[in-house]
């Protein structure tokens, strides 16, 4: 009898103190340890990042980090925080991240594809910075995303396709970079004007005004006629037929 007490007393104790071993925690914090690695990888002369200690339960109490209820991340904010250093991968672990704020940083290297695993996502910004290589094409899934702004970064290769699936899309920013290639006028797309693209390496298509090589030339648009004053539907028939 005694002896079964105190090995009850020891299995208590044995899984109580495995809760509490820091590395537990870090392991049952995914969320936490995917910032913790973006931290790892950022060089952050501000010490803006101080407070993201991975030993803590969640990084729900860190600056910059906003959770929900269920303690899951839904913001990072790190606007004009003067990081620079690469993102990882593990940023898509994030599962229920809406609003990823990195812009006015000098952060360099790729956008991971894995941010196309962020499906919650409503606010890509990722502008003013030093990113390189392509868009990638993955970040046609986040199909919740209303703000996508990527200008003044290296990037280059073509706009993906699947951009243009994303129907909540209400404002692209895609200027200043490198960028080359068809864009898209379908789809979110239609909705974007050149200012969207402006300053880029060699993109083309009717929004770009330069028609792309081997594609038909556009029609001209239709010469501006002054209305004169309208007064009967014979003057109307008369104004259409100028313009044919
Ligand atoms: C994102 O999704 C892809 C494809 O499902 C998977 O291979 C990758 O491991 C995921 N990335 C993360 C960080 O979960
Ligand atoms: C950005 O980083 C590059 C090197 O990666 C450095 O040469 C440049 O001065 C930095 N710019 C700013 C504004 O910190
Ligand atoms: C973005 O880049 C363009 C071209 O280099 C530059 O004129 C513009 O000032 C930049 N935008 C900002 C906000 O710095
Ligand atoms: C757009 O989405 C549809 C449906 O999910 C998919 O079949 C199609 O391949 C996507 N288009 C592009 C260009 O990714
Ligand atoms: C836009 O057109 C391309 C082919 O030109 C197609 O792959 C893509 O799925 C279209 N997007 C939508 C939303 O229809």
């Amino acid at each position: 009898m005694e002896r079964k007490v105190g090995d009850f007393l020891f299995a208590w104790l044995l899984i109580l103190a495995l809760l509490m071993h820091p590395a537990w925690l870090v392991l049952g914090n995914m969320e936490g340890d995917a910032l913790h690695s973006l931290r790892s990888n950022l060089y952050d002369p501000n010490n803006v990042l101080q407070s993201w200690d991975p030993t803590l339960v969640n990084p729900c109490t860190w600056f910059h980090v906003t959770c929900n209820n269920d303690n899951s991340v839904i913001r990072v904010d790190l606007g004009n925080a003067a990081l620079s250093g690469q993102l990882v991968p593990q940023l898509g672990l994030l599962k229920n991240l809406q609003y990823l704020e990195l812009y006015s940083n000098n952060i360099s290297g790729p956008i991971p594809s894995d941010l196309g695993n962020l499906t919650t996502l409503v606010s890509l910004d990722l502008y003013l910075n030093s990113f390189t290589g392509l868009i990638p094409d993955t970040l046609g899934k986040l199909s919740k995303l209303r703000f996508l702004r990527l200008n003044n970064n290296s990037l280059m290769g073509p706009i993906p396709m699947s951009l243009t699936n994303i129907s909540a899309l209400q404002v692209l920013d895609l200027s200043n970079n490198r960028l080359s290639g068809v864009v898209p006028d379908n789809g979110s797309f239609s909705l974007f004007t050149p200012i969207s693209f402006a300053n880029n390496l060699d993109l083309c298509g009717p929004v770009t005004g330069h028609p792309c090589p081997g594609s038909p030339p556009f029609s001209p648009p239709p010469p501006f006629v002054q209305p004169p004053p309208i007064s009967s539907p014979g003057n109307l028939l008369v104004i259409l037929s100028l313009n044919v």
